[in-house]
């Protein structure tokens, strides 16, 4: 069984006729733009949506569900998104696709951000998987060295297809992703990097998560909930 599948379609459950949905980015959140589009088509859900990138927003105008703008709505109600690390807190890191700055301006001012996974993602401490840092390109190589000095190993995110062409992100700027190794404060790091000026935003997200939906080859799916202090 496809554990991205399960995991976004019983996320999916959680929506109601009437929300504004927060659309996410990447191969599990795909699954849950697809079956909110099936469910539009074959059932009265009625919905409106922001989508956190390009491809998302795509993929659901060619599924016939209508996109908003933040001009046009108070507040999103819930977000559907994937993770590339996520802890037992709920803590994660984003941005595997490029898309967190985009994913963090759409949860944070969601009132649910529902996160959605396979197993292998959910881990005890973040930071094997390097943190992408969505940087200014003006001046870029001075956040690199700032990265560097941080006590990371920074990377310049290149293209997938052609080593020489630096990656750009929908909003047209750089990602550095930076090797720090297990985060034992996500908190502070989070703070500490957005302190350096050039950088957009990273893809930390700490307390942000309401729900994690984890999705397993067995066919098991587990919904964790985050504890509010
Ligand atoms: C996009 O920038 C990311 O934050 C994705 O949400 C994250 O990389 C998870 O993607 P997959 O679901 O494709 O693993």
């Amino acid at each position: 069984m496809n554990p991205k599948k399960l995991a976004a379609e019983k996320a999916v459950e959680f929506v109601q006729s009437g929300m504004i949905l927060g659309l996410g980015t990447g191969t599990t959140a795909y699954w849950a733009i697809e079956r909110i589009g099936e469910m539009i088509r074959n059932s009265d859900l009625k919905i409106r949506a922001i989508a956190t990138s390009k491809r998302s927003a795509d993929q659901a105008a060619a599924l016939g569900i209508p996109l908003v703008s933040f001009g046009e709505i108070d507040q999103i109600d819930l977000t559907i998104d994937g993770a590339d690390e996520a802890d037992g807190k709920l803590n994660l890191i984003k941005g595997g696709g490029g898309a967190l700055l985009r994913e963090k301006i759409v949860a944070t001012n969601s009132r649910q951000m529902v996160v959605v996974v396979d197993g292998h993602k959910l881990v005890n401490c973040l930071g094997k998987f390097p943190l992408p840092v969505e940087v200014i390109p003006f001046g870029w190589e001075k956040v690199f060295e700032n990265l560097g000095a941080m006590g990371c190993e920074p990377l310049l995110r290149k293209n997938s297809d052609s080593e020489r062409e630096v990656f750009l992100t929908d909003n047209g700027n750089y990602i550095i992703d930076c090797s720090f190794g297990e985060i034992a404060d996500p908190a502070t790091l989070e703070d500490k990097i957005n302190a350096i000026t050039g950088v957009a935003d990273n893809g930390l997200f700490v307390g942000i998560a309401s729900k994690l939906v984890v999705g397993y080859e067995s066919g098991e799916v587990k919904v964790l909930e985050r504890i509010l202090k």
